[in-house]
């Protein structure tokens, strides 16, 4: 049985850039619920239930069609959002360092382009999705975005695949009560608590 993971900070503590009601509401409401629908779509196929968050992910494409909806779904929602809580922490933001600034160095010729690039792919995301830092299986960086629960990992969905790094929920649930219909007001912010360490550490992972 899959369990929501615990922040390791309070509801608050992204204020201002996210409020404390999304966050209490996106973490207990939406984020359990993507873990109810996937324990009751994998409940008695013990194959299913015998796999990592992470492979089902992974995998998903080569599932049977009665669950592969389901899981894509669910256990998309389960992961982006297990992910993006640690992708964030109070007094964040700022710019990376080490490997990974000198990779979008290389990849995107400043942080500045990169951020812009990351933060257009975040804007233009038509709909509910998420925009992702990833690496590729070349080991490069690459901004990409997918729709939904959709994640880089998946094989054989993801337009773009790769391991990511650094994502954002753009889907209304993450910034409708603070921002309503101003995105680009939600993402401007979350360039404050990005947390760069936690980042820096998937990357140095997704390299390895
Ligand atoms: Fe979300």
């Amino acid at each position: 049985m899959h369990t929501l993971p615990q922040l390791p900070y309070d509801y608050a503590a992204l204020e201002p850039s996210i409020d404390a009601a999304t966050m209490e509401i996106h973490h207990l409401k939406h984020h359990q619920a993507y873990i109810d629908k996937l324990n009751a779509a994998i409940t008695g196929k013990a194959n299913l239930e015998a796999m990592s968050l992470e492979d089902l992910v992974k995998g998903v494409n080569s599932l049977s069609d009665d669950v592969k909806m389901a899981v894509r779904n669910h256990a998309g929602g389960h992961f982006n959002h297990s992910l993006f809580w640690l992708m964030m922490k109070p007094a964040g933001g700022g710019e990376p360092t080490g490997n990974l600034a000198t990779a979008i160095a290389t990849t995107f010729t400043d942080f500045v382009t990169f951020r812009q690039k990351f933060t257009e792919a975040a804007a233009n995301r038509f709909g509910s999705g998420w925009a992702w830092l990833i690496v590729t299986a070349d080991k490069k960086l690459a901004v990409t975005s997918t729709p939904n629960q959709d994640n880089p990992l998946m094989t054989g969905v993801a337009e773009i695949e790769g391991t990511p790094i650094l994502g954002l929920d753009v889907w209304e649930h993450a910034y409708y009560l603070k921002y309503q219909n101003r995105r680009p007001e939600y993402i401007e912010a979350f360039w404050s608590i990005i947390n760069w360490p936690q980042v820096e550490d998937n990357f140095k992972k997704a390299t390895s």
